[in-house]
């Protein structure tokens, strides 16, 4: 990778290499999105993410790499809440700038430098984080940035996130996710991409959407997280962007996968995966099952949501806690997202009216479902 070699080259040169870093922040390198400055050159485009982050950059904290040793207890093991692709995370405390309030807990994630990603990542998390804002995103409270004699630390701090993950809650044995909170996630979940594809002076492409990077609040309100694969849309008359093909097997869109070309689209086809995961409690590729049962797409191709045979791929640990009719509708809600011609895939604000449109029908419907099996849930506590 270009810029992580910048960092890892010449020891004698520390000092330099720091300003780079944080001149780096400001104006990412060219080459990282060429096919995007093309554009910016020969159309009148609205401004790039790196000039919307020098707005905002103020509003990140700036940490030592001290300060989060401390929060982490030196990076106690305890305290490992996770681990991914870009390295470790931590539950850690910091104190406030101003001292007086009382100290926070947040969540720490510093980068495996062995690891397959790198600075370029942690670079667009900061830089897209650090200027997106809304209720469904998770926030990032600031960053740590040192190129020192034994190699580069990049370290992210976040709020943190009580419930974990998304994937954490739907396919545990130990607990049963409820048919409306998993409506209500994706609904939130729906309304981040939305704003990131609709509501902001740029497009943003999210490129990671899947269940592992859909976080949950203490009253489990979805915010999304992992910047790092995070693209701008085309602008003007382009049609996608041309990137190397990153992301999760299995939930990324094929057009994207055979060609390299990333669209707005390719988030939707993403989201349509999650939302076959809710519907069925099946991961997207279990290679432990039989052959034909592997990948969830092929799977669920054989249950239609308008026929009785749908009934049979319905998470078995919903029992009868759901509504049928709201959950056909989120099944064609996902057959329309994961449609092989992307143009005729719906926008994200069409889902996320699809989706309120299911909790609705939940609502209205559920109530002797609800209802009867409370009823036999309370009788059960009883015995
Ligand atoms: N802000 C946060 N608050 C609380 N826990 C978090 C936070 N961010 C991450 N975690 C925890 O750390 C785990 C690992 O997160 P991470 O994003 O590094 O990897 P991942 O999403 O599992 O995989 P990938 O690298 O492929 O995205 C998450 O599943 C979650 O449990
Ligand atoms: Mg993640």
């Amino acid at each position: 990778m270009k810029c992580f070699s910048i960092f890892i080259k010449d020891k004698s040169k520390n000092k330099k290499r720091e300003s780079r870093a944080a001149h780096e922040l400001r104006n990412q390198s060219k080459s990282d999105n060429s096919a995007l400055s093309q554009t910016s050159r020969s159309l009148p485009s609205p401004r790039r993410i790196q000039e919307l982050y020098k707005e905002k950059e103020h509003n990140l904290r700036v940490f030592s790499l001290q300060e989060l040793r401390d929060a982490t207890d030196g990076f106690n093991r305890m305290l490992k809440i996770g681990e991914g692709g870009f390295g470790s995370v931590y539950k850690g405390t910091i104190r406030p700038l101003n001292g007086q309030a009382d100290p926070l807990v947040v969540a720490i994630k510093r980068l495996n430098t062995q690891g397959l990603q790198g600075h370029k990542e942690w670079l667009a998390e900061v830089q897209f984080l650090g200027v997106v804002n809304h209720p469904n995103l998770v926030k990032l409270l600031g960053y740590c940035c040192v190129d020192g004699e034994r190699g580069i630390q990049r370290l992210l701090v976040y709020e943190f996130m009580p419930n974990r993950s998304l994937e954490d809650h739907l396919f545990s044995r130990a607990f049963t996710l409820p048919w409306k909170t998993r409506l209500e996630i994706m609904l939130g979940a729906a309304e981040g991409l939305a704003y990131l594809h609709e509501g902001l002076e740029v497009k943003v492409i999210y490129r990671d959407f899947k269940s592992s990077n859909v976080l949950l609040d203490e009253n489990f309100k979805p915010k999304l997280s992992d910047f790092g694969l995070a693209r701008e849309g085309p602008t003007g008359d382009h049609t996608h962007v041309s990137t190397a093909v990153v992301g999760t097997y299995g939930y990324a869109a094929p057009e994207y996968v055979e060609t390299g070309h990333l669209t707005i689209q390719s988030d939707i086809w993403t989201f349509g995966v999650v939302l076959y995961e809710i519907l069925t409690g099946r991961r997207t590729l279990e290679r432990n099952r039989p052959t034909s049962e592997q990948k969830l797409l092929d799977l669920v191709k054989q249950f239609p949501p308008d026929s009785k045979r749908f009934k049979m791929i319905i998470d078995p640990r919903l029992t009868n806690s759901y509504s049928f009719n709201a959950a056909q509708k989120v099944g064609k809600l996902a057959n329309s997202c994961v449609n092989k011609n992307a143009k005729e895939r719906p926008t994200m604000s069409q889902v996320v009216e699809c989706l309120k449109a299911a909790i609705r029908e939940s609502e209205d419907g559920s109530s002797s479902v609800t209802s009867s099996s409370r009823m036999r849930s309370r009788r059960s506590n009883k015995v």
